[in-house]
C-alpha cells in the first residue's frame, strides 16, 4: 500500500517527485503530499486529500523550490484520508519531515510516552509517531539524523519503508525498510528512491533493493551508504533494471486495464519463451531442474496466495495433482499464517504473488521456512521481496501491471503453474508423454488463441449495455473453471462495485439457487469438457427459474446456444488450458460494465495494487 518517492541531486525535485507519484498511484490514491528541501534548509510541504492530480492543482502557484525532497501517495490504514493525515508528517519543531509505507503496531504505546514528554499530535496516523520519536531521540541524544532514525527504529514494532529529511542536513535523505519495499536508483550525481522501480526507470537503470533492517544514507555528492540496524556497513548490490518507460504508459488505450488485457498475446509469449521449445514436449524451468531432488521427494505442496493469485493457485492445484501426482492444498496466506499450520521439511510451499510484496504472503513464506519447507515463488516483479525470500521460483515475466484489477498477471500465473506441473511431472516421471505433448502444443498456441479470443471485445462491449445497472451477478463453473468463476466475479465486483459471487455450478442447488430470479444474471462457464452435459443441466435449472444466462462456450456449441440468453464463443482448447482463454471474455465483461457505470477501473475505490499491510 502507498507509494514513496525521494530525490536528491541538482535538478528541481518537484517535477521528479510528482511524476514518481503518478507512477506509484496504483499503490494508493486517497491522498498525497510532497516535501521539498532547499540547499539552505527551507522545507516546503504540500498535502492534499484525493488523487495526485489534486495535489498538483494545489501546488500550482506555491513555492516549489528545492533539489531534494520526499513524497507520498497514501492508502490510509490509521485515520481517514484527509489533508492532515496525508504524508509527509512533520516533527514538532518543524525540522524533520517523513513519509511512511506500512503500519506501526505499537504506535499507541509510543504516542503515550511522547505525550508525556509534551509532544502533541496533529494527525490520527500511526506514522506521526515515527517523526516525533526521531526528533525526540535526536534532541535527547544530540545526534545526527541517521543515528536518530536507527535508534528510534529499535523501539518500533511493525512494517515500514520510510524516507526522512532534516532541515539541518539539507544534503541528506535517510531511508529505511522493514517488510515494506524500497528501491534506490543510483544516477550520475543524483539519487532516487521509491517503493518500486517505476518512478526511477526513466532516470537510471542502476538500482539497489534495500533489505529488511537496512538504513540507507543518501547524501548529495557522496556515494550511497547502507548500514544495518546495528550500525554495521552493509554490502551495496547494484542491479540493472530490465524495464522500459513505454511499459508504464497507456499506449493509446483509455485505461491500463484494457491495455493489459490486450497485451496478453505478447505477455504469454514472454512468459513461455525459453521454457518451451518450438517442438517437442519438454518444459524447461530452471527453478525446478536445479532442485529436482526436492520435487522428487516432496510429499505435499501447499500453495499460499491472496486474491487473484489465490484463484490461480486453485487452478494450479488441479494441474499439479493431474500432472505431477502430488497432493496439493491451497491456503489464503492470511489464514495460513495464523493457523499454526502443519508444515514439514517434506512439504514444498508455493507462494504466488504478482507484486511480490503482499504482506500476508510474505509472512506465510517466513513461517513455512521456519518449519523447514522448501519455498518456491511465482512472482511478476523482479527483485521483489517475495522473489528474494523464496528458495527458488519462476517469474511470470508479463511486465509491469498497473491496473489494480489483475488481468495479464493472472493468465501469466496460470501459464507458469501449467508449465510447473508439467516440469515437476517430468522430474517425477508421472507424466503421460502423449498428454504432455498435447498440453505443451496448446501452450505454444496460447498467444494466437488469446488473440482470436480478444476479437470478442466489440460483442462484449455491446452485451455490457444490458447488464450495466444490475445489482448482483452469479458466476458458475466446474472443474478447472470453478476458479475461473471466482476470478470472473472478483473482477466484476472490484471495478464495477456490483456484487458478484462465484460458485461451483453443481453447488448452486445447495443454496444460491434461491437467489435466482429475472433480476439476477448468471455467467456460466461451459466450454466442452468432461462435465459439459452436467453444466447444461445447471443452465436449465437457472432458466427454469426465470434467470438470464450468459454462457461462455466452445465455438460451435449449438446446444447451449439454444438455451442461453447470450453466448460468448471461445476457441476449442484442452480443458487444462481453458482457464487462460476463459478469463479473457470475463475480464472484458467486467471492464465494459465498469466503464459504462462511470467507475474508475484503474483505481477502484478502497483498493490498492500492492497490499503491504495486514
Ligand atoms: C486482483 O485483481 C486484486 N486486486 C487482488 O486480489 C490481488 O490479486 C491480491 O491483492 C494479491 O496480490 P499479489 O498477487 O500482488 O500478491
Ligand atoms: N499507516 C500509514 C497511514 O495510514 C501509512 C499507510 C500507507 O502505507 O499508505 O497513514
Amino acid at each position: 500500500m502507498c507509494g514513496i518517492v525521494g530525490y536528491i541531486g541538482s535538478r528541481p525535485a518537484y517535477e521528479i517527485l510528482i511524476k514518481g507519484l503518478h507512477r506509484l498511484e496504483y499503490r494508493g490514491y486517497d491522498s498525497a503530499g510532497v516535501a521539498m528541501l532547499t540547499d539552505d534548509g527551507r522545507l516546503n510541504i504540500y498535502k492534499s486529500h484525493g488523487k495526485v492530480a489534486d495535489l498538483e492543482n494545489f501546488c500550482n502557484a506555491q513555492d516549489l523550490d528545492g533539489c531534494a525532497g520526499i513524497a507520498h501517495t497514501r492508502w490510509a490504514t490509521h485515520g481517514e484520508p484527509n489533508d492532515i493525515n496525508a504524508h509527509p508528517h512533520l516533527s514538532r519543531s518543524g525540522r524533520i519531515a517523513l513519509v511512511h509505507n506500512g503500519t506501526i503496531e505499537n504506535y499507541t504505546v509510543l504516542k503515550e510516552a511522547l505525550e508525556q514528554q509534551g509532544y502533541e499530535f496533529k494527525s490520527e496516523t500511526d506514522t506521526e509517531v515515527l517523526v516525533q520519536l526521531i526528533e525526540y531521540v535526536m534532541l535527547t541524544n544530540g545526534c545526527q539524523l541517521v543515528d536518530a532514525v536507527r535508534e528510534a527504529l529499535h523501539q518500533v514494532i511493525g512494517a515500514y519503508a520510510i524516507a526522512v529529511v532534516d532541515t539541518q542536513e539539507p544534503d541528506t535523505i535517510v531511508a529505511a525498510r522493514k517488510s515494506s519495499p524500497l528501491v534506490i536508483g543510483v544516477g550520475d550525481g543524483e539519487t532516487f528512491l521509491a517503493s518500486d522501480a517505476t518512478p526511477i526507470v526513466e532516470y537510471t537503470d542502476k538500482v539497489v533493493y534495500l533489505n529488511d533492517g537496512e538504513i540507507a544514507i543518501i547524501t548529495r555528492g557522496k556515494p550511497l551508504k547502507i548500514i544495518t540496524a546495528d550500525n554495521e556497513s552493509a554490502e551495496i548490490d547494484i542491479q540493472t533494471l530490465k524495464m522500459s518507460v513505454s511499459q508504464l504508459e497507456k499506449g493509446g488505450f483509455p485505461h491500463f486495464m484494457l491495455k493489459e488485457i490486450f497485451e496478453q498475446p505478447r505477455t504469454i509469449r514472454d512468459c513461455v519463451r525459453g521454457r518451451i521449445g518450438n517442438s517437442g514436449s519438454r518444459v524447461t524451468l530452471s527453478g525446478v531442474i536445479e532442485h529436482a531432488d526436492v520435487f522428487r521427494r516432496a510429499k505435499r505442496i501447499i500453495i499460499v496466495a491472496c486474491g487473484t493469485s489465490w484463484h490461480a493457485g486453485l487452478i494450479g492445484k488441479r494441474l499439479i495433482e493431474e500432472y505431477a501426482r502430488i497432493p496439493v492444498v491451497v491456503e489464503y496466506a492470511s489464514e495460513f499464517r495464523y493457523s499454526n499450520p502443519i508444515v514439514t521439511p517434506d512439504d514444498v510451499v508455493i507462494a504466488i504473488s504478482q507484486s511480490g510484496e503482499t504482506a500476508d504472503t510474505l509472512a506465510a513464506i517466513k513461517l513455512a521456512k521456519e518449519r523447514g519447507a522448501f519455498v518456491y515463488g511465482v512472482c511478476n516483479v523482479v527483485g521483489s521481496s517475495i522473489a528474494r525470500a523464496t528458495d527458488s521460483g519462476t517469474y511470470i515475466h508479463v511486465g509491469p501491471e498497473i491496473g489494480v484489477a489483475s488481468t495479464k498477471a493472472f493468465t501469466g500465473q496460470v501459464t507458469v503453474l501449467t508449465m510447473f506441473a508439467l516440469a515437476v511431472g517430468q522430474v517425477r516421471d508421472t507424466l503421460d508423454r502423449e498428454v504432455a505433448a498435447k498440453v505443451v502444443c496448446s501452450i505454444r498456441k496460447l498467444p494466437e488463441l488469446i488473440k482470436q479470443t480478444l476479437k470478442l471485445n466489440d460483442k462484449i462491449e455491446k452485451l455490457s449495455d444490458t447488464y450495466t445497472y444490475v445489482h448482483n451477478f452469479l458466476y458458475l463453473g466446474r472443474g478447472y473453471n470453478f476458479p475461473s468463476a471466482l476470478e470472473g466475479a472478483l473482477k466484476l465486483k472490484e471495478i464495477s462495485y456490483i456484487h458478484a459471487e462465484g460458485y461451483p455450478a453443481a453447488e448452486m442447488k445447495h443454496g444460491p439457487i434461491a437467489l435466482i430470479d429475472h433480476e439476477l444474471p448468471t455467467v456460466v462457464i461451459a466450454p466442452k469438457d468432461d462435465l459439459h452435459e452436467k453444466i447444461i443441466s445447471n443452465i436449465q435449472q437457472v432458466k427454469a427459474r426465470g434467470g438470464s444466462v450468459i454462457a461462455v462456450v466452445t465455438k460451435g456449441d449449438t446446444t447451449i446456444a439454444e438455451i442461453a440468453d447470450h453466448i460468448i464463443e471461445i476457441p476449442d482448447v484442452p480443458e487444462s488450458i481453458s482457464p487462460v482463454i476463459v478469463s479473457i471474455p470475463l475480464q472484458l465483461l467486467a471492464y465494459h460494465i465498469a466503464v459504462k457505470k462511470g467507475c474508475n477501473v484503474d483505481m477502484p475505490r478502497n483498493l490498492a495494487k500492492s497490499v503491504t499491510v495486514e
